[in-house]
């Protein structure tokens, strides 16, 4: 019996992940990405992914079940092929293009009986209204009939260690009760629980669902701090205090601002489809982003304000500078916060050290140096500013040794300490 070809089209965060764990179920895998210094990067066992290692990208590769390339003829004679190739916005509008080449050059190598599932987050009806016609043209078959189509989001929590791609439940879907099955058998093969919905348009609500609601939420809480900071009431112990109510309340914690390349984007993809099918403003949406982003700008104002207290000008002091990433306990500065306050401090004339451990130092911004979190570093600064709370970092030392903390996720205690 020949084993099943899988190909995966975009080997970044998503699609590189889903590819390392297909081949340790035992499947031949084909790993396409246009970029080809990453190609070949992934070729000589080199993972810029920080779930998966070194050595669990040269176990893959040395299965000879694992082939990364950027030649799409690889994708030929494939059983089942998975889309994860970037959904960025581009203006405020989504940008499918990537879909759309991707689709394009998939289409001649569809044949029947095969799989296609997009996983890219993108607005209700991508799949159906986008990707079929593509697919269809290259290949001159129609789905539902001659190939299945199918939607699955990815749930994937970069430096999650509880939550990982196997144990986290898949939402599953496809263009008929076939293309379901073969989508879900496919997958269970993956991971440890799928969840079927009825068509792809659920499943691709569902994710905007997931990342809306962590939006929203945290611009709650967001302006909450800026309102509680004004009225001299502690946000963070009302927080833990809510949050011991053990039914109708989720805790979410004030910060400075969401970024990366999901949070402050999908959202954006249900706002455009709702205006652009019914003409009407996702007020909500629209309103979580505007907090949101406004936080970075809130939390350079409250430094300022911070030194000013303690006789001191922003121009020309010494911040040091905690986490640049825009999430805890990864390298990732895509539309980071961190990357947004330390700019704007810049700006004014501060002089910028950052502690930033997983990030690659070519990718710091301009004019900032990475140093060790140590006792010097921190009595130097006028001021240290917590912006990302990586684990495994002293934050105990830094209350008890900085002159001026501003603490933007409530990792310090002293009496210096400032919390956003
Ligand atoms: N990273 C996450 O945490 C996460 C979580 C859930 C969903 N998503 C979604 O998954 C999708 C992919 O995200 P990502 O973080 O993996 O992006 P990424 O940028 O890390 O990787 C995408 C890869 O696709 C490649 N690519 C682009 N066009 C291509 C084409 N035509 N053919 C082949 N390869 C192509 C790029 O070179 C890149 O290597 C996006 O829609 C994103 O919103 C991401």
């Amino acid at each position: 019996m020949t084993r099943e070809k899988l190909v995966v089209i975009g080997q970044g965060y998503v699609g590189l992940p889903l590819a390392v764990s297909a081949v340790e179920a035992g499947l031949d895998v084909v790993g396409l990405d246009v970029d080809t210094g990453r190609i070949r990067q992934l070729g000589s066992g080199h993972s810029f992914v920080e779930d998966i290692t070194d050595s669990r990208l040269a176990a893959a590769l040395a299965t000879g079940r694992y082939l990364p390339t950027v030649n799409y003829a690889d994708a030929k004679d494939f059983d089942v092929c998975v889309i994860s190739v970037p959904t960025p916005l581009r203006d405020g509008v989504p940008d499918l293009s990537y879909v759309e080449q991707a689709g394009t050059a998939l289409g001649p190598y569809v044949r029947p009986g095969c799989t296609v599932i997009l996983e890219s987050t993108t607005y209700p009806g991508t799949t159906e209204e986008l990707l079929r016609p593509l697919l269809e043209q290259g290949s001159g078959l129609r789905s539902p009939g001659d190939f299945h189509l199918g939607y699955s989001p990815e749930r994937i929590d970069p430096g999650n260690q509880t939550w990982r791609l196997e144990n986290t439940p898949k939402v599953v879907s496809g263009l008929d009760a076939a293309a379901l099955a073969r989508v879900d058998t496919f997958y269970r093969r993956i991971v440890d629980r799928t969840v079927p919905v009825d068509s792809p348009r659920v499943a691709e609500l569902t994710k905007l669902i997931e990342n809306t609601f962590r939006q929203v939420n945290i611009a709650l809480v967001n302006e909450l701090a800026v309102f509680s900071h004004e009225l001299g009431i502690d946000v963070w112990q009302a927080i833990g205090a809510a949050a011991t109510k053990p039914f109708g309340f989720m805790s979410f914690t004030p910060g400075p601002g969401t970024g990366g390349h999901c949070l402050p984007i999908d959202p954006c993809y249900l706002s455009w489809q709702v205006k652009r099918r019914l003409g009407r403003q996702f007020r909500f949406i629209e309103l979580a982003g505007d907090i949101n982003h406004s936080m970075p700008e809130y939390v350079t104002q409250r430094v300022m304000a911070g030194l000013n207290a303690r006789g001191r000008a922003l121009r020309g002091a010494s911040l040091l500078v905690i986490g640049l990433a825009y999430k805890r306990n990864t390298g990732d500065l895509r539309d980071s916060p961190a990357v947004d306050v330390t700019n704007r401090l810049r700006a004014l004339g501060a002089r910028i050290r950052a502690v930033e451990p997983y990030a690659d130092p070519r990718h710091v911004p301009a004019g900032v140096t990475v140093v060790e979190l140590t006792e010097e570093e921190v009595r130097a600064a006028d001021a240290v500013v917590v912006v990302t709370d990586h684990d495994g970092l002293d934050y105990d030392m830094v209350g008890r040794t900085a002159r001026y903390v501003f603490d933007s996720r409530d990792r310090c205690a002293g009496p210096d300490v400032e919390r956003l």
